[in-house]
């Protein structure tokens, strides 16, 4: 397992581009089994999440492959309804293929999904989604088997809105026959990504990034070539590193309407944010001022994936904060780490509640999971002196060249094999 070498300290400066959305990636390449003809998505990360559905694509029988920046599959040679567990485990979006495997074959048999640990996650959602659309589930040893002689559309509503099971539902009613509405439905801007590539296929999907989702079922979908949005998590990212570290960063590519929660949680810090077309620039000179509380929401609200790196900038502010972790049960698994570099945090149950220091001092840590071990790399960056961070494989996950980015802003930072 690689780590990162930190030497904490450096103001940050320059332009950094934006990846593609890896969470609207993920469903696309999920969505792609449903197509009849090749598709290519354009500007795809290489990050170990799509690398790793790619592989359950190939274990499917999709041809899916790198061709440059892309990736180009073949969906047509695919045979194959099941998802081992070594694969299905290996990643959260493994269950985004029932909805496209049943739609297909009419059956998909997948072992439970992993992720990140950072609570139950359960797919009970997902599951009530599909049987109303007349799939019959029963889960036994671990896996969810699912078979369907034929889709049909209909009402759904959702008790949370849940993003994968607003996907899911979605890849299973593109081909079901009739009407399905799908109500509570999540609103992030990924759901209006994966409708614009199944319409692209020729689907027949409205409304999504409002909470109701319509989709007419077809009987045949096409082939595609589709630029997925820009990483709104990574942008997000960035930008908390540069609030944090101080300087003058414009991050490129990405829509400032997508973060505007955050953007107005930097200005409440004390950062000047500018947004031009797709550009956002933040500048922050004096002490970072402390915000009472962040509160993770569903989308438009302050995003559950930002909540870890908003948490060790609140380390480092002037006063008090409490940050709320509304989603998921165990997502400030990384705090104890944060406290080996001097922050002063106490979490209780869902609530995090800061003290603000000067500053964070290097010391080595552990990532835990992918956006936990962000926000390490952002602590070790502000960091008085040198730090450590271990276990790159969960920052891999999600961030693509994530320490040459880094480098290309000023900050002292490097990869090391362990
Ligand atoms: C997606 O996960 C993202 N992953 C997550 O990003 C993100 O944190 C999450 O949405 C929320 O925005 C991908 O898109 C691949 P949910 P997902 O279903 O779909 C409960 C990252 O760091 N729930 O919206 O798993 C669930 O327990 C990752 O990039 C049910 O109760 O999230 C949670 O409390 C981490 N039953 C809430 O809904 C279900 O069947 C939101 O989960 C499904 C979910």
């Amino acid at each position: 397992m690689d780590k990162y070498i930190v030497n904490g300290g450096n103001k940050l400066y320059g332009e950094v581009c934006v990846q593609a959305a890896k969470n609207s990636v993920l469903p696309v390449l999920a969505a792609s089994v449903l197509a009849e003809k090749e598709v290519r998505v354009a500007g795809a990360p290489r990050i170990s999440d799509v690398k790793n559905m790619m592989k359950i694509l190939s274990c499917l029988g999709c041809r899916a492959e790198y061709d440059g920046d892309d990736i180009f599959i073949d969906p047509s040679p695919a045979r194959c309804w099941e998802i081992p567990r070594a694969l299905a485990h290996v990643l959260r979006s493994s269950v985004f293929l029932l909805g496209p495997l049943v739609a297909r074959f009419g059956r998909a048999r997948i072992a439970y999904p992993g992720g990140c640990d950072i609570g139950l996650r359960p797919v009970d959602l997902h599951l009530n989604g599909l049987k109303r659309l007349g799939v019959t589930i029963t889960e036994s040893n671990g896996y969810i088997l699912c078979g369907c002689k034929k889709l049909v559309g209909n009402e759904i509503m959702l008790d949370c809105p849940s993003v994968g099971a607003t996907e899911n539902i979605m890849l299973a009613a593109v081909k079901a026959e009739g009407e399905t509405v799908i109500k509570n439905a999540a609103r992030e801007p990924e759901i209006e990504d994966l409708q614009k590539f199944l319409n692209l296929l020729g689907a027949k999907v409205r409304g999504a990034g409002s909470g109701t989702i319509v989709i007419d079922g077809v009987r045949s979908l096409g082939g595609a070539t589709f630029r997925p949005m820009a990483d709104r998590i990574e942008a997000g990212t960035f930008l908390i590193a540069a609030a944090m570290c101080g300087g003058d960063v414009s991050v490129n590519g990405i829509s400032g309407e997508n973060i505007s929660s955050l953007l107005h949680k930097l200005r409440e810090n004390g950062c000047k944010i500018d947004i031009k077309n797709d550009k956002i620039n933040i500048k922050r000179e004096g002490r970072l001022v402390s915000v009472k509380s962040v509160e993770t929401q569903p989308y438009p609200g302050f995003p559950t994936d930002l909540q870890a790196q908003m948490t060790a900038l609140c380390c480092i502010c002037s006063g008090q904060s409490i940050v709320t972790e509304n989603l998921f049960e165990t997502r400030f698994k990384y705090v104890p780490e944060l406290r080996k570099m001097g922050a002063d945090v106490t979490v209780v149950d869902r609530n995090a509640f800061v003290r603000g220091v000067d500053r964070f001092t290097g010391a080595t840590v552990v990532a835990c999971d992918l956006r936990g071990g962000a926000a390490l790399v952002l602590a070790a960056l502000s960091a008085e002196g040198r730090s450590e961070v271990l276990d790159l494989s969960h920052i891999d996950r999600g961030y693509g060249d994530f320490e040459y980015k880094l480098r290309s802003l000023g900050a002292d930072i490097v990869r090391v094999a362990v």
